[in-house]
């Protein structure tokens, strides 16, 4: 009973979290980040600095989730792997600059 009580309540604390994934979010870290750690990749795939792969057409990135995903599994073929903070502040500089999820 105990564990499922306190699963609750971590289910509850990621809701909240989730609710406001940007919250908070070093934009000018997150880009440093993004610069280092995301573009070289990205240049392969989108040519130029790999900036334009977030703007393309046929991107799928529709919702802050799909964002979220997308960019975990990137950093899971990337070298390093990032911190929480970078995380959430490479969130929050990507969605500032071309997604803008509410
Ligand atoms: C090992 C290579 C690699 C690395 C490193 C990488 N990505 Fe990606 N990324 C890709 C590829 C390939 C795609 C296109 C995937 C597809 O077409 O479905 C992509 C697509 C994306 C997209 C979707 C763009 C859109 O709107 O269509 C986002 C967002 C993204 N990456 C974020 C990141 C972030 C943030 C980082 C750094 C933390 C990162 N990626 C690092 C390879 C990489």
């Amino acid at each position: 009973m105990k564990t499922l009580a306190l699963a609750a309540t971590l289910l509850l604390a990621a809701g909240v979290v989730h609710a406001a994934p940007y919250a908070g979010a070093d934009i000018q870290a997150g880009k440093k980040t993004a610069e280092q750690k995301c573009n070289a990749c990205h240049a392969k795939t989108a040519g130029g600095d790999g900036s334009s792969i977030y703007t393309r057409k046929t991107s799928q990135i529709k919702t802050s989730d799909l964002l979220t995903q997308q960019m975990e599994m990137c950093d899971s073929m990337g070298h390093g792997k990032l911190s929480d903070t970078e995380r959430k502040n490479v969130l929050g500089w990507l969605n500032s600059q071309y997604y803008h999820f509410k």
